[in-house]
């Protein structure tokens, strides 16, 4: 069966540390797999604005020994000039996988019906799983890929959108302990929290929501947060200004963390909102490990999912 990852519960727990396994031996090796020589394509589309998702998925297909395919969401107005299923069955003809960074997670999930080929979500509305791979390759790198099980995880600021939750479903996947603040009316869809509560109870994680920052923080050893005005929220940027200022990630905040806390940003980063220079610019700060393992957990990811079926 054609296998796709479209959220982060899409992997179990044991197949989530085999991508990262191979993650780590790519970053070790960036040739060792060749799945897509040949070359064969893979689509990237994207319907929203990217930079280290589209390079790091083209550099990461080349490598992989592929011909990454780009293409305008704009040009292609899926949905609109042509259904998404028609759309898919001309795409899966001719490419080995399609990734796809797009707005509702419904419509990632009617083109993977559709598909006889893995698709892969390269960021929705709703979640951002290829990020959360990239994030825990991230942690395993400086900290050994066995930490991961036990470690107090916190995501500060807009706990609603896509990192909040794929923060949610992938964290306790490998079996973190995941802390998630934001103000009232910014908290975790309840049916995501209800679902990564479901995998903690296999994996030895846990889940906290809290709307208090130095809560979620205290004596955490790995602090995240994101932009407080996502892509399509722009409407609000107005709104939005004011209740995050207490989930700043600034040195104050940082304080209350493990001393050898590490801190992610998935950027872009607005410094002197989400994020202190001081902080993102700071010794902790592992975002620009985190930019690059962005392109060897996806390697690993999609050189998995050809193995599959
Ligand atoms: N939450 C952000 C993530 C950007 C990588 C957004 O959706 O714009």
């Amino acid at each position: 069966m054609t296998r796709h990852f479209l959220r982060d519960d899409d992997l179990t727990p044991a197949e989530q540390k085999t991508v990262l396994e191979l993650g780590l031996a790519l970053r070790a090796d960036r040739y060792a797999e060749r799945p897509l020589e040949g070359p064969r394509a893979v689509a990237f589309i994207t319907d929203k604005p990217t930079l280290r998702t589209q390079v790091s998925f083209a550099a990461g297909i080349a490598e992989l020994g592929g011909f990454p395919l780009i293409v305008d969401g704009n040009l292609a107005q899926i949905g609109v000039r042509e259904s998404i299923a028609d759309t898919t069955r001309v795409l899966d003809r001719q490419v080995a996988a399609i990734v796809w960074r797009t707005f509702g997670q419904e419509r990632i999930e009617e083109m993977a019906a559709a598909s006889r080929v893995p698709v892969v979500n390269a960021l929705t509305d709703q979640f951002h799983p290829c990020q959360i791979l990239a994030d825990l390759l991230t942690v395993a790198q400086h900290r050994g890929l066995e930490s991961l099980p036990g470690t107090t995880f916190a995501y500060v600021g807009d706990a609603a959108n896509n990192m909040g939750s794929s923060y949610l479903l992938g964290g306790v996947t490998a079996g973190l302990h995941v802390r998630i603040a934001g103000p009232e009316g910014y908290l975790p869809d309840a049916g995501v929290v209800a679902r990564a509560r479901e995998i903690a109870a296999t994996t030895g994680g846990s889940v906290t929501v809290t709307t208090s920052a130095k809560e979620a923080v205290a004596g955490a050893d790995v602090v995240a947060t994101d932009t407080w005005v996502s892509m399509g929220d722009e409407a609000q940027a107005e709104e939005r200004a004011k209740p995050f200022w207490d989930y700043q990630v600034n040195a104050e905040l940082l304080a209350v963390a493990a001393p050898d806390a590490l801190v992610l940003h998935c950027l872009p980063a607005y410094r002197g909102k989400e994020i202190t220079a001081e902080v993102i610019d700071g010794p902790q700060s592992v975002v620009f490990d985190e930019a690059e393992n962005r392109l060897h957990a996806q390697k690993a990811l999609l050189a998995w999912l050809l193995g599959q079926g």
